[in-house]
């Protein structure tokens, strides 16, 4: 009995992890859906052949000291060892082989590029005009496929929202592409899946899935140019922002600051974290992110601004932290 209770117990472990905003078996999307079906029937092939190989195994050893039972136990190990993993595994092949073209059609509605940076994603929704530029959130509407065309900029990275669907590399000087369609809205987490450098494990993002007319309204209003600083602090933060230099490599549109290399800030304030999913957005993670981004991110291009004062460190978060 005791070591029924332990299998249990293991098992109910196991499947512990099966659930969560990073897992592959708690779907979101279709091509996920696929993948999370194709996985358990394989596991329960697998599961079903272990046990009836093994089974026959046992079985056999025990009739071998009797050699009239000879001819028998040939059969079972031609019966058991070839015939039945053949058909067995000719069958989940064939059924692995009807589901793959499931995932990956052609996306019909909203196209996305996604670049791997160092050590962040760059994310740039494509349309009439210029392109609205985020940083390491992807928003997708539920119901309909989306394009995501996915570059490098240094290094081989790996895309992967497991909630939605399978990965995809992303490689230096090419392109490649795949869809994704999400059918239920919510928040799941990302993970660069390809080892890429220093802060590959840092190297999360946020996957957002909202109901199409919310999708458009929040597009729409990421088009638009950055608020105005809406107090005092803010305002000298904003003062601080251009002084320091910071939008030599931020852009935040509809100020001076048009810098390209590092993530566009425009809409800063309204994601739901900082630094590729390192840290919580709130004020004092950015001030934390500020005075010295290589201590939570190994190998951060961002340059330490530890030499400004705490009080010119806290006028810039809040003027950051009030761009949504
Ligand atoms: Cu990017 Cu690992």
């Amino acid at each position: 009995l005791d070591s029924i209770r332990l299998a249990a117990w293991l098992c109910a472990l196991l499947v512990a992890g099966c659930k969560g905003p990073q897992s592959v078996l708690d779907p979101a999307g279709r091509d996920a859906e696929v993948l999370a079906g194709l996985f358990w029937v394989l596991l329960s092939g697998a599961v079903v052949l272990w046990l009836a190989v093994n089974g026959l195994m046992l079985y056999i050893a025990r009739l071998n000291p009797r050699p009239h039972s000879r001819r028998l136990a040939e059969a079972l190990i031609i019966g058991g060892g070839i015939v039945m993993p053949t058909l067995l595994l000719s069958g989940l092949l064939i059924f692995a082989l009807r589901e793959m073209p499931r995932q990956r059609e052609a996306g019909s509605g909203l196209t996305v590029r996604v670049t791997g940076e160092s050590w962040w994603w760059r994310v740039e929704y494509l349309r009439d005009g210029a392109p609205v530029a985020s940083a390491n959130e992807l928003r997708l509407p539920t119901g309909s496929r989306s394009e995501l065309v996915l570059e490098a900029s240094e290094y081989i990275h790996s895309f992967w929202i497991p909630a939605f669907g399978g990965k995809t590399d992303m490689i230096p000087g090419r392109t490649t592409r795949m869809s994704l369609e999400p059918i239920a809205t919510g928040e799941y987490r990302g993970q660069c899946a390809e080892f890429c450098g220093e802060s590959h494990a840092r190297m999360a993002l946020i996957g957002v899935a909202m109901e199409p007319q919310d999708f458009a309204a929040w597009l729409e209003a990421q088009a638009d140019p950055a608020a105005e600083p809406s107090s005092p602090e803010a305002g000298r933060g904003h003062d601080i922002f251009l002084r320091e230099g910071c939008g030599g490599c931020h852009t935040i549109r509809g100020t001076p600051a048009q810098g390209q290399a590092g993530p566009d800030l425009t809409h800063l304030g309204g994601r739901r974290s900082l630094a590729a999913a390192s840290l919580p957005m709130e004020r004092s993670a950015l001030i934390d992110w500020l005075r010295d981004p290589a201590k939570i991110k190994p190998g951060a291009r961002m340059p330490a601004y530890s030499h400004l004062p705490e009080a010119d460190l806290a006028d810039l978060a809040t003027y950051l932290e009030g761009l949504e």
